[in-house]
C-alpha cells in the first residue's frame, strides 16, 4: 500500500510518500480501509519512537485519527463487521492512519457518526476524546460553572467549546484574534484575543481552565481560577504552575474509549457537535499539510485523504 512515513532524524521535513507492506489485523483487531485521517501538526515531536514492547522504532506512519471502512477482521474480533463505517483513535505507539490501510484494535473504534462524512468524522477522535476527558473527567466541569478554554479555535479547543456549551457551562474562549468569529459562533459566551484583549478581565472568574497552548499562558492561568478551581493542560510535558494550594492542576494525555467515541458520534448526529475541518490534503501532500497547520491560522483539524 501507499503510506506516509517519518524517520526520527528528519521528522516532518523528511516525510515520504512510500510503498510499504500492508498491515495485517492481529488478535482482536480490524483492518480499516482509510477514507480520511486527522493529523496533529506537532505529533512527531511526542515520545513515540519506542513501541510498547520497548523496541526502538526506526520509522513511523503518523496520523492517529481515522475514519474508514472495516476491510477485514483479526482473530477473535467481535462487535464489528466487514463493511462497517468506523472512526477512532489508533494506538500512537504503532503505525498510524496516514496510509491506505491501518490495523487498529477494535476497542479503539466505534461506528462513525451517520450524519458526518469521513472527512469530518476523522476530525473527531483525538480532539473529541481530549476535550471530553479534559473537561469532564479531569476538570469535573458541571452545569452552571465557568470554563476558560485556551486555544478555543484549534482542533481540541473548538471541540471543547461545543462540549462545554452542551454541558451547560459558561464558556470563555481565548486564542488569536482570527478565531473570534468561529469560537463565538460555536457557542462561547465571550472571546478574549490574546493578541489584543485583556486576559486580566476574567481574573478569578473560572471554575476550570482548559489549556491547549501552554507556555507563559499556562503559567499565569492560576490567577483566572476561583478558590477550589481546576487547571487542566493537554501540554503533557508542561511545567505545572505552583504557588496556589487552593486549586488542582492536571496535565494528561488522552486515552481511547469506545464508549466516549460513541457518545461523541451521538452528539454529532444530534447537531450538538460540529467537527471543524480547516483543510483537506491528498495523502501524498502530507508534508505540506503538516507545515501549513504548524504555520498557524488554520482553525480546527487538518485531514489527509488517501
Ligand atoms: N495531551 C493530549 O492528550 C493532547 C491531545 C491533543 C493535542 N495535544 C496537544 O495540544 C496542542 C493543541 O492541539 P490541537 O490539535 O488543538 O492544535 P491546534 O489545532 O493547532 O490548536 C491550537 C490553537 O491555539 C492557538 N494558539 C497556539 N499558540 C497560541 C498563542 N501563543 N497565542 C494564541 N493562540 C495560540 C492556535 O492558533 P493558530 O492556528 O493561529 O496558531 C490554535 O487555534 C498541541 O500542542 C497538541 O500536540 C495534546
Amino acid at each position: 500500500m501507499k503510506a506516509i512515513r517519518a524517520r526520527e532524524s528528519t521528522g516532518v521535513s523528511g516525510l515520504a510518500f512510500e510503498d510499504v507492506t500492508d498491515p495485517r489485523p492481529m488478535f482482536c483487531e480490524v483492518l480499516v480501509k482509510v477514507a480520511a485521517c486527522g493529523i496533529t501538526h506537532n505529533e512527531l515531536e511526542w515520545p513515540l519512537w519506542t513501541c510498547r514492547a520497548g523496541h526502538h522504532r526506526t520509522t513511523i506512519i503518523p496520523g492517529h485519527e481515522v475514519s474508514g471502512v472495516v476491510a477485514a477482521l483479526g482473530f477473535g474480533t467481535a462487535g464489528l463487521a466487514v463493511g462497517d463505517e468506523v472512526f477512532g483513535l489508533t494506538d500512537q505507539l504503532r503505525d498510524g492512519a496516514a496510509a491506505e490501510y491501518v490495523a487498529v484494535e477494535a476497542r479503539n473504534l466505534a461506528l462513525k457518526p451517520r450524519t458526518a462524512d469521513h472527512v469530518h468524522a476523522a476530525a473527531v477522535p483525538r480532539a473529541g476524546l481530549t476535550a471530553w476527558q479534559g473537561l469532564f473527567e479531569h476538570g469535573k466541569l458541571a452545569k452552571g460553572q465557568t470554563v476558560v478554554i485556551h486555544g478555543a479555535g484549534g482542533a481540541v479547543g473548538s471541540t471543547a467549546v461545543q462540549l462545554a456549551r452542551w454541558a451547560g457551562a459558561e464558556v470563555i474562549g481565548t486564542g488569536r484574534g482570527h478565531s473570534r468569529e468561529l469560537v463565538t459562533e460555536l457557542g462561547a459566551d465571550r472571546f478574549i484575543a490574546l493578541d489584543g484583549d485583556r486576559l486580566e478581565d476574567v481574573t478569578g472568574q473560572a471554575d476550570l481552565v482548559f489549556d491547549t497552548i501552554g507556555g507563559e499562558l499556562l503559567a499565569k492561568s492560576p490567577t483566572l481560577l476561583r478558590p477550589g478551581g481546576t487547571l487542566v493542560t493537554i501540554k503533557a510535558d508542561a511545567q505545572l504552575p505552583a504557588g496556589r494550594d487552593d486549586i488542582t492542576t492536571v496535565a494528561f494525555v488522552q486515552e481511547s474509549s469506545r464508549a466516549q467515541l460513541t457518545e461523541l458520534a451521538r452528539l454529532v448526529d444530534q447537531g450538538q457537535l460540529r467537527p471543524q475541518v480547516g483543510a483537506v490534503y491528498p495523502l501524498a501532500r502530507a508534508a505540506e499539510a503538516f507545515g501549513a497547520k504548524a504555520a498557524g491560522g488554520i482553525s480546527g483539524r487538518v485531514i489527509l485523504q488517501p
